[in-house]
This record gives C-alpha cells, structure tokens and sequence, in this order.
C-alpha cells in the first residue's frame, strides 16, 4: 500500500483523513456540478480547489468523483506512490472494446505499457521530423494555398486540423489523408465524448453520422495495414512510427496483436489532431491579441526563414513563438485534468482515497495560480525565459500531463507547432474579427477555442520560399 504523498508540509497530516470527510463542492439539485464544469472545467477546478484544497469530490455528469488538485497532484504523480496508486486501464476499456482491440497504449499499465511506450519511443519523437523542416515549411505553404489565401475569413482550428493531419501523415507514412479529416474529426469527438470522458449517452454511437464517420476510419486503418504488411513482407518497413509497429507485431504477436494494428497505427492522428490544432488555435489568438507580441512573433519568424535550411536548433531558439505556444498550453491547456482509478488505498494531502475510485488529477490548477504565474490571465511570452523560467517551479507547469502516461508526443508536438506557427505568420498577414474580439472556448472532445474562431487574412507578407533539404549525418537520436 502506497502510504506518504509528497504533498506540502501545511497539507500533510499523521493520520489520514477518512474518506467520508473529504468535502464536497456543493452543486445544484440533480445536475451538481455538470454545468459549472461544462462551462470552464479549468476555472472550476481552480475555484473548488481555493474553496476546498487539494482533495474534493465533484457531481459531474451523474457520477461523484473525487478530485486531487494543485501542484501537490501534479507531483505525486510523478512519484513512486503516485506511479503505484493510479491506473489508466478502466477509463480506455469500452474505448479498447469498441475497436475489438485487446489494449492500446493509454490504457495499459505498468510493464506491458512501458513495452509498448519503448516500441512507440522513436516515432513519437521529434527524431520522426529531424531533417525535414523543408518539408514542414512545403506542407504549410501548400495548406496555406488552400485553405488560407482561398477565403477572406479562416476557421482557425479546422484549418489547422487539415494542416496536421498532412503533416503527420506525410512524417508517418509519406501520404496525407485529408480526405480523412472530417471523419477522424468526428470519430473522436463521439468516441472521447462517449467511451471515455462519458460526458454524453453511448447510444450517440447509434447515430447515422458516426457510423459513417467510423467506418471510414476503419477503412484507412485497413489499407494502412494493408500498406504496412506490404512493406513488411517486402522488407522495406520504414524506420519510422508505424514501421516500428508493425516490426513490434511481427516479432512479438501476443504484445501487439492484428487486432490491435488498426488502433494503433491510426493512433498519431486521434492523439496529434485535436492537441496541436487547439494549442496553435489558441496560440494565434494570442498573438493576434495580445499588445507588441505580432511584431516580434513576425521578426523572429522572418529571420528563421531567411535561412536556406532551418535545423531543429534554429525551431528551439524562438523563444517568442515557443513562449507564445507555452502559454497557449498554459492558459488553455488540452487536458485540464487526467482521469485515473486508484488501484489500492493511497493517502493523499492527509486524507485516504480508496482503491477502486475513479479520480480527476486536476494537474492545471496551478497554471492559473498567480503564486506560480503571476497576472496568471496575462498573456506574456517572457514567463519562460531565466531568469524568471516560471514554468520550472514544482508542479506548477502540466501541459503534457505527469508520470508513466505523460505525452510521449511532447517533442514532435513542441517542434511541429513552433515550425507551424513561424511559418503561418511568416507568410501571412492575420487579423482578429476586430481588435475587441475576445476568443470563445469549447470543452469537448479536447478543450480549446471554439470552432466558429475565425481570423481575417489580410495578405500575403511572404512569398513560399522552398527550404534546402538539411544534409544530416545518419544518427540513431530517439
Ligand atoms: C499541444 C500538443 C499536445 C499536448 C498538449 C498533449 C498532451 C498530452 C497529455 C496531457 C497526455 C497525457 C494524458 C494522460 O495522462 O491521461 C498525452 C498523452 C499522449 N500524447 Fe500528447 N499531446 C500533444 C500532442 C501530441 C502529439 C502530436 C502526439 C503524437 C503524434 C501525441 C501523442 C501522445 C501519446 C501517444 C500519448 C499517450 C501516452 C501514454 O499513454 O503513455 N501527443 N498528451
């Protein structure tokens, strides 16, 4: 039984509270706490967390849950306790089961998902993109061809949906399934909604629409492992995310199973799609919104892309357009809490939490904190830079999530959205609806803005350049 969390001292006690004591945020009859929750989970958890401290029990959705907030649960997460208190397994079941599937990898545990993750490693890092910035660059020209310079008005988080989709798709197996989008759109919207947030009904999946939507994405799950078993057998599996899978199935057929393909190898787009494209979404809004920070955004852009080749150094040395990104991930975070079960009784901030409870590990509670963030609601691009480096202090930064499940996309996720970003506002001159415009926000599938955000395109600033490819000694950097 894990017995200490490492929760601050003014927090701590010798003998653990009861269950039964933890304090409830009082909600309204029958609904609870659902709407406050549906209406910004983030500034809800935040305030129940000042009312209540780090440990309290939501009415959300039909379901009592506990929480475990702040900082404290950002780090005890991380810990050994943490690692052997909390379990993903039964919030991904019905998702697993819905696919016919016998695991994927967030809802595996322990050695079975640190096998998986090793397998997984490589392709999901920033290693997938090393040496074809040019091609990011050639991608985002194309995308801004089409779905940018074409229409005086752009829908910020569908057009950026497009856009990565072709990117990873092109990193992962060197074609773009855009014809795919709507469907992988709306596949994940029902399935997160109903399998695994269960914030709305499972019979939705009866719905005309998902139906459709779904079958499509069992189709280019198919023809991906059509396009994968052709390789293997021809002994070309490329070293990339999706040659390493079906290297992985091959050699060991119990870990990953042919059931199990489908899932996995479409897996990039459910995890890459909604992330990246909210984070930028929000990322352009504060940009565009925020007082002095389009000019240097725009100059440190332009002078990355005077450059003949961009090297993964020159996307890490932007520090206005990665601060802008990070505190898109700060302010609107894609996982304003992660959903675990305590796999036995833990104690936590001085009360037990029984095994067996569902919990929300609500890990970006701090990011609103002005002890850790001062003027938490001011979007300020300087917060990331030494000597403040804000983000450093412990627990307070979360934005990929903590411990065994954290994002194991967050490398390729950092350098495809800073690549993105440089390159959009390189090219494009943008603009708010109006200058007063303030951005609305969507809670589910993923939270981020919402998906009537438009931006005026005001011009072209740039011409498509092309990039040199860079010349790259062969290196094996996972
Ligand atoms: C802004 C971009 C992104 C953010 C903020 C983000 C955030 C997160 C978070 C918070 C988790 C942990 C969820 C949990 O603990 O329950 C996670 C998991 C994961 N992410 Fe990301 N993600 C991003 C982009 C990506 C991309 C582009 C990929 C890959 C193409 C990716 C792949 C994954 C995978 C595979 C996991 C599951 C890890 C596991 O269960 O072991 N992510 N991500």
């Amino acid at each position: 039984m894990a017995t200490s969390a490492p929760a601050p001292d003014e927090v701590r006690t010798s003998a653990p509270k009861a269950t039964d004591k933890i304090p409830d945020v009082p909600g309204l009859p029958l609904l609870g706490n659902t709407l406050e929750m549906a209406r910004d989970p983030a500034a809800f958890f935040l305030r129940a967390y000042r009312d209540y401290g780090p440990v309290y029990r939501v009415n959300v959705f039909g379901r009592r849950t506990i929480v475990i907030a702040g900082p404290e649960a950002s780090t005890f997460m991380t810990t050994r306790d943490g690692r052997d208190s909390l379990r993903s397994k039964e919030f991904w079941g019905d998702f697993v089961d819905f696919h016919g599937a016998s695991k994927t990898l967030t809802g595996e545990d322990g050695k079975t998902h640190e096998k998986l993750r090793r397998i997984m490693r490589h392709g999901f890092s920033k290693a997938a993109v090393a040496g074809q910035y040019h091609r990011l660059a050639q991608i985002t020209d194309e995308a801004i061809e089409r779905d940018w310079l074409s229409r005086p008005q752009v829908p910020v988080v569908e057009a950026y949906q497009y856009l990565i989709v072709a990117q990873l798709g092109e990193i992962m197996t060197g074609h773009a399934p855009l014809e795919y989008v709507p469907d992988i759109r709306l596949n994940i919207l029902y399935l997160l909604n109903t399998l695994v947030a269960r914030t709305r009904p499972k019979i939705l999946l009866h719905r005309p629409e998902f139906k459709r939507a779904n079958a499509r994405v069992n189709e280019l799950g198919r023809d991906m492992i059509a396009e994968f078993k052709g390789h293997a057998a021809a002994g070309t599996l490329p070293s990339n995310l999706l040659g390493d899978i079906m290297h992985a199935h091959e050699t060991d057929p119990d870990l990953i199973q042919e059931r199990d393909l489908a899932l996995l190898l479409t897996g990039p787009y459910v995890a890459g799609l909604d992330t990246v494209a909210n984070t930028i979404a929000a990322a352009t809004y504060g940009i565009l919104k925020t007082p002095g920070v389009l000019e240097r955004v725009q100059a440190e852009a332009d002078a990355l892309y005077a450059k003949d080749v961009v090297t993964e150094q020159d996307i890490h040395n932007l520090p206005a357009i990665n601060g802008a990104i990070m505190e898109a991930m700060r302010l609107w975070p894609i996982a304003v809490a992660q959903m675990r079960t305590a796999i036995e009784d833990f104690s936590f901030a001085g009360y037990t939490i029984p095994a067996g409870e569902m919990i929300y590990i609500g890990t970006s509670v701090p990011h609103f904190m002005e002890e850790y963030f001062p003027e938490p609601e001011r979007f300020d691009i300087d917060r990331y830079q030494r000597p403040r480096a804000e983000h450093l202090q412990k627990g307070a930064y979360s934005p990929f999530g903590r411990g065994p499940h954290s994002c194991l996309g967050q490398s390729l996720a950092e350098v495809q959205m800073a690549a993105t970003v440089s390159r959009i506002f390189h090219r494009l001159d943008l603009a708010l609806p109006s200058p007063d415009y303030v951005l609305k926000t969507k809670s589910a599938p993923t939270p981020g803005p919402s998906m009537d955000f438009k931006v005026r395109v005001l011009g072209e600033r740039r011409p498509a350049r092309a990039l040199k490819p860079e010349q790259r000694e062969e290196k094996s950097d996972g």
